[in-house]
C-alpha cells in the first residue's frame, strides 16, 4: 500500500508513521507533501529518502479550489492508496475529500468528539477534564468528524498548562497513528485504544 503524508510543520507524526512502515509492514510512504515551504518535516522526509513536495496555499490567494486542484494533481502523481494528514493545518473541501473518499486519515489532539477545531488542550484544561488525549479518524466533510479509528488517553496533572499537556499527548500520537495505519491498510477498522 502506498501512503502519502500531508504536513504543515515539524512533521513529528509523519516521522512516526514513516518509521513504522518497515519490514513486512504492507505499506510504504511514497510522498510527504507540505503546504508550507521549508516546513521542518520536509528535511526529515528527505533524510529518510522519501519523495517530498510543496504546494503552497499562499500561491493561490483566496482560491481554495485552485489550491486543492494543485494538491490533487501532485498527490495523484504519487498514486497513493491512503492519505495521512499529520499536522496538516488546511481545511479540505468536500471536493478533495470525495476525490479520496474513505482513504484519508487525520490525527487530532483531543478525545473526539470533544474539542473539535483548535486549542484543544487549553479547552480541556478550562473544562477541568481529568484526562485528555488524541484521536485518529477518517476524514469526512465535517471538520474533525468522521469515524474514530483510535484514541489514546493521558491523565491531566495538577498545574498542567496547554504546553505540558501537549507534551504528554504528543508521544501518544506517535504510538497511536502508526497503530491505526497498520490496521487501516489491512482493512481492519477495529478501533485502537491506548494505553
Ligand atoms: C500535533 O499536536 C498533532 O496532533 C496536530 O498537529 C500537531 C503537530 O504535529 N495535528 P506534527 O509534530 O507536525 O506531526
Amino acid at each position: 500500500k502506498r501512503v502519502a503524508i500531508l504536513i504543515s510543520g515539524s512533521g513529528s507524526n509523519m516521522v512516526a508513521l514513516a518509521d513504522s512502515m518497515t519490514g513486512d509492514h504492507p505499506a510504504r510512504p511514497v510522498l510527504v507533501l507540505s503546504n508550507v515551504p521549508g516546513a521542518g518535516g520536509l528535511a526529515k522526509a528527505e533524510a529518510r529518502g522519501i519523495d517530498t513536495a510543496v504546494v503552497d496555499h499562499k500561491a493561490y490567494p483566496g482560491d481554495r479550489e485552485a489550491f486543492e486542484a494543485a494538491l490533487i494533481e501532485r498527490l495523484d502523481a504519487a498514486a497513493p492508496d491512503v492519505i495521512c494528514l499529520a499536522g496538516f493545518m488546511r481545511i479540505l473541501t468536500p471536493r478533495f475529500i470525495n476525490h479520496y473518499a474513505g482513504r484519508i486519515l487525520n490525527i487530532h489532539p483531543s478525545l473526539l468528539p470533544k474539542y473539535k477545531g483548535l486549542d484543544t488542550h487549553a479547552r480541556a484544561l478550562s473544562a477541568g477534564d481529568a484526562e485528555a488525549g488524541c484521536s485518529v479518524h477518517e476524514v469526512t466533510a465535517e471538520l474533525d468528524g468522521g469515524p474514530i479509528l483510535g484514541q489514546a488517553r493521558v491523565p491531566v496533572e495538577p498545574g498542567d498548562t496547554a504546553e505540558t499537556l501537549a507534551a504528554r499527548v504528543l508521544p501518544m500520537e506517535h504510538r497511536l497513528y502508526p497503530a491505526v495505519l497498520a490496521r487501516f491498510v489491512t482493512g481492519d477498522r477495529t478501533p485502537v485504544a491506548l494505553p
